[in-house]
């Protein structure tokens, strides 16, 4: 059998990182690189030099009539993936598509549907999901060590300084060219702390996640069009209600702790870092082991028994919540006492005074910051999807 023919589609950015899991793949055969597609010039990656004979095209659709791929990774702005994930399926490649995958449920439905027409797979770039410590929570919860299942949250504090914000046009931005990009907090850099839960309210509901109704608090300390603070609760249809409270203009660092919260105790995943902490112990443990993405799905297409980590029906609930941030008004500015700043030039960073504290509080008790009576909180924005599942 000849090794999966695969092309990267957006190789700058993140895209180095792809390359980056490509090159030993293709250095060991398993796969070979048969192109690279950027609108900009190829950036170096000494890390991953592009194999000789390799070619690079600027527009997708001429890469894929030339060299017809069978594998395609699609690493460009959120608000280009539905077009490039489409015309990759349509043109019989399966696809390795990073999250966001879609904006809209809309989009979902559109890309699901040239994937039954197609026959082929995509898989979505949530690489948390393929964690041994995250299968180790689930079955951890299934087994019943933290009783029944109360609650399931994520808080982080991350800091993004102007720089961030400054690195590519579709940056901090809800719509680009008339078309909704929706780089929030909760959208993009953080998506990966809202989808860690829904993979734990898979385990504790039992199947896909069906959310009933969408809540949202959204903040922002930067002249920007989406948030860099929210508070999310999503109520789905089985289990517990899910919350997200999270920044990019935070105190202290928390690199992003998924919390189970049932009548025998808490369990605690820092997903980012997969340690984990279980009713009973002490204190956190590594649980190391990830199964990569691409070689996931390089396995699935070698024999289709081999099941998809993050296939893209098990993001409908994510986007769910995208297609009810798209309606959701202008994130709220909080300046003046409330924030202050640290260091200057690209580097500066903006930080809101007691965030901190208040999205502990949230994920803890899993009420809003409005509902905390938290004096900068606004009322939240809400979506029923009664019907709508
Ligand atoms: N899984 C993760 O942890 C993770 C981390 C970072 C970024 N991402 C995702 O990766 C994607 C890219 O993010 P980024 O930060 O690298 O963005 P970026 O804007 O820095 O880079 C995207 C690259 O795509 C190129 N590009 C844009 N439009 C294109 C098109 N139509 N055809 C070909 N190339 C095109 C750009 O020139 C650029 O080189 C986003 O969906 C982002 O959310 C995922």
């Amino acid at each position: 059998m000849t090794s999966p023919r695969i092309a990267l589609v957006g190789a700058n950015g993140h895209g180095r990182w792809h390359r980056r899991v490509i090159g030993p793949l293709h250095d060991a055969g398993q796969v070979r690189l048969v192109a690279l597609v950027d609108t900009a010039p190829i950036e170096p990656e000494p890390a991953a030099p592009v194999p000789a004979g390799v070619p690079v095209f600027t527009d997708h659709r001429t890469m894929l009539a030339d060299v017809t791929p069978d594998v395609v990774v699609i690493c460009t702005p959120p608000h280009t993936h539905l077009r490039i994930a489409r015309d990759a399926v349509t043109a019989g490649a399966d696809v390795l598509l990073e999250k966001p995958p879609v904006l809209s449920t809309t989009e979902h439905q559109e890309l699901a549907g040239a994937l039954t027409t197609t026959g082929r797979v995509v898989q979505v770039g949530f690489q948390a999901l393929g964690s041994a410590a995250l299968t180790a929570l689930t079955a951890a919860v299934s087994a019943g060590r933290v009783g029944t299942v109360s609650g399931i949250a994520t808080v982080a504090a991350w800091q993004r300084p102007d720089a961030y914000y400054a690195r590519a046009p579709w940056a901090g931005r809800r719509l680009l060219d008339g078309r909704p990009v929706l780089d929030g907090a909760l959208a993009n850099p953080l998506a990966h702390a809202v989808m860690q839960c829904l993979a734990v309210a898979e385990a504790v509901g039992g199947g896909p996640v069906q959310p009933v109704s969408i809540e949202v608090e959204r903040y922002r300390v930067r002249p920007i069009e989406v948030d860099d603070t929210a508070v999310l609760r999503v109520r789905p249809r089985h289990g517990p209600p899910i919350v997200a409270a999270v920044t990019l203009a935070g105190e202290d660092f928390i690199a992003g702790e998924v919390i189970v919260t049932g009548d025998a105790g808490r369990a605690v995943l820092e997903y980012p870092t997969d340690r984990l902490l279980l009713p009973g112990e002490g204190t956190a443990a590594a649980v190391p082991g990830r199964r990569g993405l691409l070689e996931n799905l390089l396995d699935h297409r070698a024999d289709p028994r081999v099941s998809l980590i993050a296939p893209l029906a098990r993001t409908a609930p994510f986007t769910a919540v995208l297609t009810a941030l798209q309606a959701a008004p202008t994130p709220t500015l909080l300046d003046g006492e409330l924030v202050d700043t640290v260091g200057a030039g690209p580097q500066r960073v903006l930080r809101v005074r007691g965030v901190n504290e208040v999205l502990h509080r949230v994920a803890e008790e899993g009420r809003l910051p409005s509902e905390l009576g938290v004096p900068w909180a606004i009322a939240p924005w809400r979506t029923d999807l009664v019907g709508q599942e």
